[in-house]
């Protein structure tokens, strides 16, 4: 069994919570795309975990994690990560984690060029995390990139840091800042790259292995599909594919062999970086999205910039459904919402005064978006914690039925916290018959 959890919005949908939910009922959990631009937030107990290139599966101990070829990965992150995950108590092993042979590896000067690439679009910037995602798979689309495997040469990997340097600093002195210098880079690189050694794996061909000894997998989206470089809400966007396609591809898995795909879908939406955001709350619904802020706790993990808040969009999430397949979606944060005397819900757009079902493709037209709502009662009273469907008060299970409804898929799990046992798993649902696999 292969399942895909996919975040359905701009992010931070709680991906982290339900993968972590999930994880000891499956044997791998492998990330397909991304990098450390991801925070996935995990509590257990007292203990507060932040996954930004590690699997979220990382923290059970019985789980094998699995780096996917779709991925960048900086070296010193991965490391600060690890070293992170191992002061916190979690074994982290070559055994038990695998990162792919053809996975491409964010160089210092990514980094540089995340900041004047930002610099240069000035107020059309994209609110990148500026951790060098973008310039890292520029590099591999113009096939001059560092894999893994390449870096683990060291001639190659001079003759590809040299090489690529020369271009990047180009741009960098451009900029006024200074040129950096292949020889530091690879006194950087070099010894990480070597302690990377131990890890490397060719993960597609040990992914078919564990699918034959029908051993269970599941994919660990990052981003979300509005953030996705094909369908996203372009350019303001990431440079990958989170969107279910995406994950055979960043896998290294034949498509077909992909059982199941859930989508994590939360209660509001939230944005963080600039681009179009239809729903956002602002000017007199200002007052609105503190309380969601500060309610859902909705800062960046890795960032901590305050997350832009918005009312559930259910054209966007509709499409989102569709791209991906949702097969079952995961609702989080219902508890978040508890205190609001009305919820609205944006039932569709209009653009130049003319109704629109379809998410648009143009990029001005997602800015002319006007949402068309549908509001809705609030419950005002408390599900945080709520374990079984028939505790939330009624009006909680409309809205959640509104929310399936409008966008065609089954909910098959509710997050009604953060920790692992604040969750209602519907009854027969395709959710729970993945959870009793
Ligand atoms: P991800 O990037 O999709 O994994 O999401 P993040 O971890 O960045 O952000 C989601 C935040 O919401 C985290 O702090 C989670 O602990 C928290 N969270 C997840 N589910 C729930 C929920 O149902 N209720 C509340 N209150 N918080 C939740
Ligand atoms: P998780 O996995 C929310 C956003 C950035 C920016 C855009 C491009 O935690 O949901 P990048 O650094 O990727 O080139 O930035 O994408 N972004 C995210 N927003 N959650 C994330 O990850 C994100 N990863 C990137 O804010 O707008
Ligand atoms: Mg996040």
């Amino acid at each position: 069994m292969i399942i895909v959890i996919i975040g359905a919005q701009w992010g931070d949908e709680g991906k982290g919570k339900v993968v972590d939910l999930l994880a000891d009922r499956f044997d791998i959990v492998a990330r397909y795309q991304g990098g450390h631009n991801a925070g996935h937030s995990v509590y257990v107990g007292e203990r507060a975990f932040v996954l930004r290139l590690l699997p979220s599966g990382i923290i059970h101990a019985d789980s094998v994690c699995v780096l996917g070829n779709g991925m960048v990965i900086d070296p010193k992150a991965f490391f600060e990560e690890v070293d992170q995950m191992t002061a916190q108590g979690v074994s982290i092993t070559p055994e038990r984690l695998k990162v792919s042979s053809r996975a491409h590896l964010i160089m210092p000067y990514h980094r540089a060029l995340d900041h004047t690439s930002e610099e240069r679009l000035g107020n059309e910037k994209i609110g990148t995390t500026l951790r060098g995602i973008g310039p890292a798979y520029e590099d591999k689309a113009g096939r001059r990139g560092v894999r893994v495997a390449d870096a683990l040469v060291p001639e190659v990997l001079k003759l590809r840091v040299e090489r690529n340097l020369e271009e990047a600093n180009r741009i960098i002195v451009l900029y006024g800042q200074p040129p950096l210098r292949a020889d530091e880079i690879l006194n950087e690189i070099s010894p990480l790259v070597e302690r990377l050694r131990p890890f490397v794996c060719e993960t597609s061909h040990f992914l078919a292995e564990a699918k034959k000894r029908s051993k269970k997998i599941l994919l660990e989206g990052a981003q979300a599909t509005l953030l996705d470089v094909d369908h996203g809400t372009y350019p303001y966007v990431t440079s990958s594919n989170p969107t279910s396609g995406g994950a055979a591809v960043g896998a290294g898995i034949p498509p077909h062999h992909i059982s199941g795909v859930l989508g994590i879908v939360r209660t509001y939406a939230t944005r963080v970086g600039e681009g179009p955001f239809p729903t956002e709350m602002l000017d007199a619904e200002e007052a609105t999205a503190n309380l969601i802020r500060q309610r859902g706790n909705e800062y960046g993990s890795v960032t901590k910039r305050p997350r832009r808040c918005g009312w559930f969009d259910a054209v966007a999430t509709r499409y989102a459904a569709e791209l991906n397949g949702f097969d079952s979606v995961a609702l989080t944060k219902l508890d978040v919402l508890d205190a609001l005397d009305e919820i609205k819900v944006c039932v569709g757009y209009e653009i130049d005064g003319e109704r629109v079902e379809t998410f648009p493709a143009v990029s001005q037209d997602l800015l002319k978006i006007k949402p068309i709502y549908e509001t809705l009662p609030g419950w005002k009273s408390e599900t945080l914690g709520a374990t079984k469907i028939e505790d939330l008060p009624i009006k909680a299970r409309e809205y959640v039925e509104f929310l399936s409804a409008s966008i065609g898929v089954e909910i098959g799990l509710i997050s009604t916290g953060p920790e692992r046992d604040q969750t209602i798993i519907l009854p027969d649902s395709v959710m729970e018959n993945w959870f009793k696999a």
